[in-house]
């Protein structure tokens, strides 16, 4: 098993601050961690979350899947699987269940396509998630919370200014995720404040992993 663990969930699930808290806790423990996202912690992934995100040119949805894809494989080759034979943890913000969920589903590329799956499985590299936790919030609490991270400032991207519609129809294909693989995938409760969330993560991980409480 390796320990490779995935933050999934709408935008605006607060999995990325759980991501952060998730990883000082397991330094204070001593162990070694690598913090990582998708799409665009790589030099070539910057260019490419540039092309995706920043809404210069609009991307067909084939081209949006692609690009994800080869913004992945970058990933794994250079940070992800070293890391992981350096025996550290990787603590990775969104990986192929977010393409399942936008692409595949939201953008209707076809979410139970045996041969769109198969090119998923691809870009991995051979590395796929030991756990994943999906951040489980209502739609409208997420939009919500964006609204108000617009309002202090921070930029939306492309895919932040979808409709309604879509942020739905992501929601309801990280919940299918969980019903195909809920021996991998943990559904966090994340409509609960930051400190009852962090208790959650921290628990799934430790009973994963078997680790001392
Ligand atoms: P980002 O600004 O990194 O924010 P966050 O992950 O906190 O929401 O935005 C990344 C966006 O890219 C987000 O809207 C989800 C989307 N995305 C996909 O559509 N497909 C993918 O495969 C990945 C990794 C991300």
């Amino acid at each position: 098993m390796n320990k490779l663990i995935t933050f999934e969930g709408v935008d605006g699930c607060g999995k990325s601050t759980q991501l952060k808290l998730a990883a000082a806790w397991l330094k204070a423990r001593g162990e070694q961690v690598v913090t990582t996202f998708e799409p665009g912690d790589t030099p070539l992934g910057k260019e490419i979350r540039q092309l995706l995100l920043a809404g210069d040119y609009l991307p067909v949805p084939e081209a949006e899947l692609l690009l994800f894809l080869a913004d992945r494989a970058q990933h794994v080759r250079s940070i992800i699987q070293p890391a992981l034979e350096s025996g550290a943890w990787v603590l990775c913000d969104r990986y192929s269940d977010s393409t399942l969920a936008y692409q595949l589903a939201a953008r209707c590329l076809g979410e139970s396509a045996a041969d769109l799956k198969e090119m998923l499985r691809f870009a991995e590299c051979g590395v796929s998630p030991s756990l994943t936790l999906w951040f489980d919030v209502p739609v409208e609490e997420a939009m919500r919370r964006m609204k108000i991270r617009a309002e202090a400032g921070e930029k939306a991207t492309r895919l932040d200014a979808e409709a309604a519609s879509f942020h739905k129809r992501v929601s309801t294909a990280f919940g299918h995720q969980f019903d195909f693989a809920p021996d991998r995938i943990a559904r966090i409760d994340a409509r609960q404040n930051i400190d009852a969330v962090e208790q959650q993560v921290s628990q799934v991980i430790k009973h994963r992993f078997g680790m001392a409480v």
